[in-house]
Formats: C-alpha cells, sequence, structure tokens
C-alpha cells in the first residue's frame, strides 16, 4: 500500500522522537490518577501524566482499561481529553485508542454482549458473525474507539488451554471462514465509514497449541503443520484486507515470535503481503529479556524486535521502549528508514479511519447503541450457539408445567455466561454490571413462573456448599436442572491441571442422581470439562460455551422448547484427559492391533449437535468423477427434516485424501453450509469446492494438491473421485 502525499509530508515533518512515540502504544494507567496496575474504579484522568505521555513522549496509540468498564458518555470524555491533548501536540497527530472489543463492546457499560468466538463458531452462521461484529464495531466506535483487538484467529487444538473460548476452535475451514465474517463485519467495506473499526487479527501465530496447554508455554511446531494449519487463517484474513495484526506472545521451536525475523517480516510481509500494523501484545518487547531470555537486556529486546519487524510496541507502562529506540536509532544500530516504515503503516492507518478529520463521532450520532434489535442479534447468536449433546428418550423439551430444581454453581452466574473479556479483563463483574440480564435461573423463572422453581446452588465452582439442602429440594420437585462448568477466566488465571470438573461438582452432581429424579445437565464452560463419569446416568446435556448476556434466556428457550437446538461442536470433546485428538487426526491415531484399545474415543465428536427434529440426507452426488486441478467440484445433496418441528441444520462436508506424500488426515472439513427447514421438507443443497482448497502442504513447505483418490463425506453419505495431475 502506497502512503498517501499527506502522510509523506507529515512523516518528512517528524522529529526522530516523534517517530518513536508513533511506534508506542501505552495502558490508559499511565495517564491516570494512581499506580499502574492499581487504578481506582472508575478511574480518572490525571492532566499532568497526560501531557507527559502524549505531548513528551508523544505516544502514537493507547490502549485498553482492565478493571472497570465506562459508561459510552465516560467513554466519549475520556477520548476526547485525550485527543484534545494530542491536537495541542506540535503536529496535532491523533491517537490512536485500542480496545479489546471481543464479543460487544465489552468495555463499554450497556453494550450488547454476544457469545464468545467459540461459541459464536458453535453456530456455523458466518452471516451471524457479520453482523454481530457490525453491532460491535458500532458501540466500540460510539465509544469513542476506532480499533479492536479481535478477532482471534488462533487455532484451538489444546483443550486445556485458558483461551480455548477466545477461538473459533479446532478446525481451520471454520476458523477461516467465521474469521472473514467477523473482519468484515468490523471493518466493512472502508474503514473510514464513522461505524466501523480497524480489526486486529491474533495472535499471529501459533499461539494456542502449546505443549502443556498453559497459557504463554513454549509451543513446538513443524514448519509444514504451522502454514498448513495455524497461518492459513490469518493468510486469508490478511488478504481479505484486514488492517492489523497482533504477535503472539509465546515461542515456537525455541524462537520468541517477537523476534522472529522469519515470522514478522519473511512470511508475514514478503509472502502474505501484509501492509499493515504489527503490534506486538503486553509488554512483550520486555519479555524478550525477562520470560523468553534470548535478550540479555531490556535495549537489546527493543532491537530484536525491531529488526524482526514489530511496527507498534504495546509497552504498556512505561517509557523504556521510547527511550531505548531513540538511543538506538543516535547510536546508529537502527536506521530512521526503518522507523519510517512502521510509521507510515501507522499514520496511513489513522488517516484511513479518518482520524485527522476527527478523532471521534458525538455520541449523537450513534442512536442506535445497545437498540433492542441488537439484543434480538444476541439472543438469535445465542441460541444458535447451543450445542444439544445428548438427549435420550427425547426428555428435552422439559414440560412447563413440571416442578424443577435449579441447581449448581453456574445456575444464578452472568459471569458463566459470558466469560473474561467482560466488563473487565477476568470478567469477574459481570453479575453486578450484567444484572439487568437474566441468568439461567431467572430466565427458567420468568418462562414457567416462580411457583414451579425450587433454586438451591449446592456448590461453589469447588467447594461444597448445601449438598444435603440440594438432595432434599430434589426429593421434592419433578426434575432438575443441573448447572455445572466454568466460572471466568482469561489467560494465566485460568491455566488448569486437570480437566475434569471440580469434585464439588461431582459430589452435587452424585447426590442428586441419587434421588432418580431426571436430571437435565447444563454445562457453561470456556472449554470442555470432562463429564465421562457422570454422562451415561444422564439423559439430556446442553452445552453452552459463553453465549453472552442473552444466554440464559437463550437456554431457557431450548429447555423448554421454544428454540430448536442447532448448534454444532467446533472442537472435539474429549473423554479422557489424556487423550486430547482433534477430528482430523491421522490415521496411526485409529489404530488398533490386536485387540489393543481405540485410541481415538472422544466423548463428543467434532461437529456433533443434536435438534428436536430429525434430518435425513439423500442423493449426495458430484458431477464428475475425476477432476482437473483447476477445476470445481459441484457437490449436490438433499437434505430433508422428516422430524417434527422446524429445525436449522448445518450441512458439513468433509474430504479425505486417500493417500498422499505427507501421511494424510483421516478428513478435513472443507464446506459447510447453514439451512432452515420446514417438518417434511426437503431442499437440495447445491455447494462448490474449488479442488485448491483440497490442497495440504508438501515437503517443500508448498500448497499442493495430489493427484489421487478422494472421499468425500456428506452426514452418513460418501461419493469417490479422483483428482488428476
Ligand atoms: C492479550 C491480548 C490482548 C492484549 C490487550 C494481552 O494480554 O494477550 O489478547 O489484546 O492483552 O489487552
Amino acid at each position: 500500500m502506497k502512503a498517501s502525499s499527506f502522510v509523506e509530508t507529515l512523516l518528512s515533518k517528524m522529529t526522530l522522537e516523534e517517530k518513536v512515540g508513533q511506534m508506542t502504544q501505552l495502558s490508559i494507567d499511565t495517564i491516570c490518577f494512581g499506580e499502574p496496575y492499581q487504578l481506582s474504579d472508575p478511574l480518572q484522568i490525571d492532566p499532568a501524566k497526560l501531557d507527559y505521555v502524549v505531548k513528551e513522549l508523544k505516544v502514537g496509540s493507547i490502549l485498553n482499561v482492565g478493571i472497570y468498564a465506562h459508561p459510552v458518555e465516560r467513554w466519549q470524555e475520556l477520548i476526547g481529553a485525550i485527543q484534545e491533548a494530542a491536537a495541542h501536540t506540535q503536529l496535532s497527530v491523533p491517537i490512536l485508542y485500542g480496545v479489546d472489543s471481543i464479543h460487544g463492546a465489552n468495555y463499554t457499560q450497556g453494550s450488547t454482549l454476544f457469545p464468545q468466538q467459540l461459541g459464536l463458531a458453535a453456530t456455523y452462521n458466518t452471516d451471524l458473525a457479520e453482523q454481530l461484529a457490525a453491532v460491535s464495531a458500532y458501540e466500540t466506535r460510539a465509544s469513542g474507539i476506532p480499533w479492536t483487538f479481535s478477532p482471534v484467529l488462533d487455532l484451538g487444538r489444546q483443550a486445556l488451554w485458558p483461551r480455548l473460548w477466545e477461538t473459533f476452535g479446532e478446525d481451520v475451514h471454520l476458523t477461516t471462514q467465521m474469521g472473514l465474517a467477523m473482519v468484515k463485519g468490523y471493518e466493512g467495506e472502508d474503514i473510514a465509514h464513522p461505524h466501523r473499526v480497524a480489526s486486529c487479527l491474533k495472535h499471529y501465530a501459533g499461539y494456542g497449541f502449546s505443549w502443556t496447554g498453559h497459557d504463554r508455554t513454549p509451543v513446538y511446531l513443524g514448519e509444514r503443520q504451522l502454514r498448513e494449519y495455524h497461518l492459513a487463517p490469518f493468510a486469508a484474513a490478511i488478504k481479505a484486507g484486514a488492517a492489523t495484526i497482533m504477535i503472539n506472545s509465546g515461542e515456537i521451536n525455541g524462537i520468541p515470535v517477537h523476534a522472529s525475523r522469519q515470522m514478522l517480516t519473511d512470511i508475514l510481509r514478503d509472502e502474505m503481503g501484509f501492509e499493515g500494523i504489527a503490534v506486538t501484545d503486553w509488554e512483550d518487547i520486555r519479555y524478550l529479556h525477562t520470560r523468553h531470555r534470548v535478550a540479555d537486556n531490556h535495549k537489546e529486546a527493543v532491537r530484536m524486535a525491531i529488526e524482526a519487524g514489530v511496527d507498534m510496541s504495546m509497552v504498556p507502562m512505561d517509557a523504556t521502549f521510547t527511550t531505548h529506540l531513540i538511543e538506538l536509532v543516535k547510536e546508529g544500530t537502527i536506521s530512521e528508514e526503518r522507523l519510517d516504515v512502521s510509521v507510515r503503516r501507522i499514520l496511513r492507518l489513522k488517516e484511513r479511519l479518518g482520524l485527522f478529520e476527527k478523532t471521534h463521532q458525538p455520541l449523537e450520532s450513534f442512536p442506535e447503541f445497545a437498540a433492542q434489535k441488537s439484543a434480538e442479534l444476541s439472543r438469535q447468536a445465542a441460541r444458535e450457539s447451543l450445542i444439544l449433546l445428548k438427549n435420550e428418550g427425547g426428555q428435552l423439551p422439559l414440560d412447563a408445567s413440571k416442578t424443577v430444581l435449579v441447581c449448581g454453581p453456574t445456575a444464578d452466574s452472568m459471569v458463566s455466561l459470558n466469560g473474561g473479556w467482560s466488563y473487565t479483563w477476568q470478567g469477574e463483574r459481570s453479575d453486578e454490571f450484567a444484572e439487568a440480564h437474566n441468568s439461567i435461573l431467572q430466565a427458567v423463572v420468568e418462562r414457567i413462573g416462580a411457583d414451579k422453581v425450587r433454586y438451591v446452588r449446592g456448590c461453589s465452582h469447588d467447594e461444597i456448599i448445601d449438598l444435603e439442602e440440594a438432595q432434599q429440594a430434589a426429593e421434592e420437585v419433578d426434575q432438575i436442572i443441573l448447572c455445572l462448568g466454568e466460572q471466568s477466566y482469561t489467560e494465566f488465571f485460568g491455566n488448569l491441571n486437570d480437566l475434569y470438573l471440580p469434585d464439588a461438582q461431582m459430589l452435587l452432581t452424585d447426590a442428586l442422581l441419587s434421588t432418580g429424579k431426571p436430571i437435565t445437565l447444563v454445562l457453561a464452560e470456556g472449554r470442555p470439562r470432562l463429564i465421562r463419569e457422570i454422562e451415561p446416568s444422564i439423559p439430556s446435556i446442553l452445552l453452552s460455551l459463553y453465549p453472552g448476556n442473552e444466554g440464559g434466556n437463550a437456554i431457557a428457550d431450548v429447555l423448554y422448547g421454544d428454540t430448536n437446538p442447532s448448534g454444532k461442536l467446533p472442537i472435539t470433546y474429549p473423554r479422557f484427559p489424556n487423550a486430547l485428538h482433534t477430528y482430523d487426526h491421522k490415521y496411526s491415531e485409529l489404530q488398533s492391533i490386536q485387540g489393543a484399545p481405540r485410541i481415538y474415543a472422544p466423548q463428543f465428536e467434532f461437529g456433533h449437535g443434536l435438534s428436536y427434529t430429525q434430518f435425513s440426507y439423500h442423493s449426495l452426488a458430484l458431477d464428475k468423477s475425476q477432476y482437473a486441478q483447476t477445476d470445481r467440484i459441484h457437490i449436490k445433496v438433499d437434505v430433508e427434516n422428516s422430524g417434527p418441528r422446524k429445525g436449522q441444520e448445518v450441512v458439513q462436508v468433509f474430504v479425505s485424501d486417500l493417500y498422499a506424500s505427507i501421511t494424510p488426515p483421516v478428513r478435513r472439513l472443507r464446506a459447510f453450509s447453514k439451512i432452515t427447514l420446514e417438518p417434511g421438507e426437503r431442499q437440495t443443497i447445491e455447494i462448490e469446492l474449488a479442488v485448491s482448497e483440497l490442497a495440504f502442504v508438501d515437503l517443500q513447505n508448498q500448497w499442493r494438491v495430489e493427484a489421487g483418490d478422494f472421499t468425500l463425506r456428506v452426514a452418513n453419505l460418501e461419493a469417490a473421485f479422483k483428482v488428476t495431475d
């Protein structure tokens, strides 16, 4: 992208200090009263600090707020004060404010909160993803902020990872399609539009696949796997024009990504052609010295990161980056031309966002902030995100005329519906900020009437509270809705050593099972907590993956049959803690030699999800039996709603490359389509797939489709075809 003459002129007027300032991003902590990380609530700007940061350090970007969601009016004031200070600097370059609006404008009070990405992925509905990203952009812009650190394009292929719920799950195709839809929703046709924001693809790349499952611990990845799986969604979103990326905090094969010229320049710029901003993650240049220990001092860490290709440093609490980068240029270690490359990109983004004309629009320009229709969209997304894992004997939907005990640690908790990055970084204050919204309990009460509902919590996340009372109450009702799962957590705070649900939740389950009353289990969690021991005794199980503020209502909608569930698992739900496979595993993971136990036996398969109606598939047909490399495959299949209710179905197309020079996975999801069918309705679904989309990364690390035999599967149907050279 060529910078405009406006940007070139501006750049030519800049001092070294101003350029380094543009490459510096500080936290809002640094301009407020109070100590960094310990701000008082609600925070207040300290004019002296603001002056220092904007006028002396000349910073180009400020970010976030970790402890408190502001009302939208307050955001307008804060941004107004920051931009006002910037307007009084030498060149009046506006500040680029960035925020983690990851499931709505989640740092703005009263905004519309949607399902987190993993729940959204379960909808397989790219239109919904685009629409809700557009609402999120609108409400973020209403808060005066033009840049969101979203979407996450890391793959969720490690069930233990505390950021699994921030991903679109384990599959490359689903992640790519949902990611593209969100970028489109955020950026629209033109990010200059006052209702759109710049997106930030994170965390480039390979972040989520750590050996230990703990956050920011080492990843070991072969280049082929890195390219074929982890880079692919980023490559697609960059091609589609995403404005910025955030760099993976971790190390891959011993090389921290922030110090990797191969990742940040050779692949990102030269191969993928990315022209936007590459911002570090939180404090990650310092961590090259203190955590990764590849730099023996901070200044060396700055040199490494800049030489690798970083444009902007999320410092974010002090002036060390700025001071050291200025020194490095003055000493001649880093050239000023190198800085120009990054500063040009940063100024270009500010120009594209229209910040030079107007830093932010007044609140009156956003009459649809937190509009009713956005809440309805959120409820729709939440409904479609719910996955009916099991429904033996048609126990669901529940009979609203029967009495029910609602029980468990997640039953009356907005925290377990929203997860992290909700009002605060850790999301622990959702019950207070989202008080106006219904928890599962409140939604059930609203749906069937308080007189039919008993509530006993039974246990907290991991401690028994009133087990006997719960058991007693269970004896007195017709049925039980047991709500288990997780609270909220973000990053390191969610590290886990054991995927099983805590003992307290198991004991509560056992106590309720002993009553013999029919139980419906509602799991509210951000990653698959193991239920192998209790699953056989529980006839119906509904999974919610942080469905957001409308999650309680949506769960009641499904439990009582007002909504027919349609969510499908975007991950493989494991049965055992030490058997964490993905659906696209290798054939060798399925070995069973001479009666030895089968290795691959998840609790629920990727793509699984039941409905209150039944769908049957017929007449799968391909237009040819043999395809050339440049061909497109035309797939036709009939889907019939053979059950009693209207329902939505996700048609999933899996393809297996039967033999290849690199061991092929057993299958890959290559296409999907979501449809709605009336009872008795039959539709012919047509899906097109380019042969090139079946490529893998070969021995030379190049994408290639090898000639040979393939099998294509849709539900229980199968078709064979060949690809020629
Ligand atoms: C997270 C990022 C986030 C950034 C800014 C980091 O700790 O890894 O995902 O965007 O903080 O809040």
